[in-house]
């Protein structure tokens, strides 16, 4: 499984950003791997009749209803969403409300990935049983330099307490990664994916970039 979040870049403004959510249906088709897509908010919509996993970025923890200018879980279910990251670090929330955001996608049947910046965080939200634990040191994000590579440790730590929470959440991890090494590096230290942004949207030929992401995986 990996995780592409498109962020704000410009690079997938308008419909740009299905021309990338083709090639990963194609892509993920031939790999057989699961490649999931996380667009701005008001770009969701014109990649959800493909099949790949299209997930929001983030969601409110507001009602169903009179609440105005907030995305809400139930919503994003009738528009053939598939999930939310949660708690990514350029936007974090409450802790409270990553508890009720997990038991609301939960009850819908979505894909909940909490992200999380440590591994006391790590073990905190594993107990939540979400889909994913997503772990990403913030300083590394966007740099280039892989977490696999600058923090192996923090990977196989996380694994740990990822699996003590005995449940069936799994680890992903993020930050730094660009290149197919650093992928397999992570899969090695026992991540079962990667949540990744500029490696992948920068990339000046994605088709190339994914193919060599998902050809690690496998
Ligand atoms: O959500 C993924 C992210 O925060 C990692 O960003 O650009 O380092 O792959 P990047």
């Amino acid at each position: 499984m990996f995780i592409i979040n498109c962020k704000n870049y410009e690079e997938i403004s308008g419909d740009k950003v299905v021309k990338l959510a083709k090639i990963i249906e194609r892509i993920s088709k031939k790999y057989k791997i699961k490649i999931a897509l996380a667009p701005p908010h008001h770009l969701l919509t014109k990649i959800t009749d493909l099949s790949i996993p299209v997930l929001a970025q983030h969601v409110d923890n507001v009602s169903v209803g009179s609440t105005t200018g907030f995305i809400i879980p139930e919503l994003l279910k009738m528009s053939k969403v598939a999930g939310s990251l949660i708690n990514h670090s350029e936007h974090r929330i409450p802790s409270n409300d990553i508890k009720q955001l997990v038991s609301r996608l939960q009850k819908l049947k979505m894909m909940s990935v909490v992200c999380v910046k440590n591994i006391a965080e790590a073990q905190k939200y594993a107990k939540l049983n979400p889909n994913y634990i997503a772990i990403e040191p913030p300083e590394l994000i966007g740099s280039g330099k892989a977490v696999s590579k600058e923090k192996p440790e923090l990977i196989t730590k996380a694994v740990a307490v990822v699996k003590n929470a005995n449940n069936s959440t799994r680890l992903l991890c993020g930050a730094g990664i660009v290149s197919g090494e650093d992928v397999e590096k992570a899969i090695q230290l026992g991540a079962k994916g990667i949540l990744v942004a500029s490696g992948i949207i920068k990339s000046k030929n994605w088709e190339k970039i994914i193919v060599e992401f998902s050809k690690a995986m496998i």
